[in-house]
């Protein structure tokens, strides 16, 4: 299979800080959250506590910045290509991911070998990607209706209202960490599942030699191979 090179292009240094802090906090808020919901030991709540709060701001700063910045900072849009674009454009549908999903999700079903190459990200990987944007606001928006500071504010009190109390929020609250423990074990184990060139690259910000391709006949046009 032609694997594309990974280019510092693709994720621009600003993206590796913001996945960065996304993960950093994700582990604290899951660990710091499960620990309030059970406490597994004794004499941490205060500690797990103050983390929560501390992270639950880091997070949803760091989201809305990566959003923002999707507007302004250029990244490769062409899977192993160092031609650059505005972010935002791998967001959006692409020309090169057109008719890929059937083919993408053979793939994932273990009914074909072979995915389609095309955008910087699969269709697929593009729609989780996009999805956890909304989650994390859904966690933000639970969170600070649990948040005692917030919940006489009109909006909160009213979803608390919407759901039927604290209690259920709690229980939509803790159920969603399970839907982000879910995404991040799958997210992480098909981001590595073909070599670890790609978080190589979103991690340590370090490139990859590979096949660089024209997405539209998918023929090799340079790069080294690996
Ligand atoms: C995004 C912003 C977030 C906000 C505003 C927020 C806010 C809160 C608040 C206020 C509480 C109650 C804490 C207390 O009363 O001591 C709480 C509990 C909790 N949080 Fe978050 N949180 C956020 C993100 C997350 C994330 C990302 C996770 C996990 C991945 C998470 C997991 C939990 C869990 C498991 C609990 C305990 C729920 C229970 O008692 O069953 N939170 N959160
Ligand atoms: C064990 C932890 C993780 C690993 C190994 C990992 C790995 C990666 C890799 C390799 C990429 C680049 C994919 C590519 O170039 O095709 C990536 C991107 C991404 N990851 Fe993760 N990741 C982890 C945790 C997370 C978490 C916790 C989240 C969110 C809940 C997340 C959300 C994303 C997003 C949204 C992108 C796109 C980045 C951007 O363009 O800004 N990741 N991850």
């Amino acid at each position: 299979m032609a694997h594309p090179a990974h280019y510092r292009e693709a994720h621009p240094m600003v993206f590796v800080l913001t996945h960065w802090i996304n993960l950093i906090s994700m582990v604290s808020l899951a660990f710091s959250g499960f620990y309030i919901h059970y406490p597994f030991f004794s004499g941490f709540m205060g500690v797990a506590r103050g983390m929560h709060f501390f992270f639950m701001y880091v997070l949803v700063v760091n989201l809305t910045f990566r959003i923002i910045a999707a507007f302004f900072v250029k990244s490769a849009v062409v899977n192993g290509s160092r031609q650059q674009d505005t972010d935002i454009k791998n967001w959006l549908p692409q020309e090169a991911n057109r008719g890929q999903m059937i083919p993408w999700l053979k793939y994932y079903l273990f009914l074909k070998k072979d995915h389609p190459l095309g955008a910087k990200y699969g269709v697929l990987q593009k729609i989780a990607y996009i999805a956890t944007v909304p989650l994390t606001y859904v966690m933000m928006w639970t969170g600070f209706s649990l948040y005692g500071p917030y919940m006489n504010h009109p909006w909160f009190e009213s979803s608390l209202a919407l759901v039927g109390g604290p209690m259920n929020m709690r229980i939509i609250h803790y159920f969603m960490m399970w839907v982000f423990i879910i995404f991040t074990a799958i997210h992480a184990y098909l981001a590595n599942v073909e070599g670890f060139a790609p978080s190589r690259l979103i991690f340590a910000w370090k490139e990859s030699e590979g096949l660089e391709f024209d997405p539209k006949t998918g023929k090799v046009v340079g790069g080294k191979g690996h």
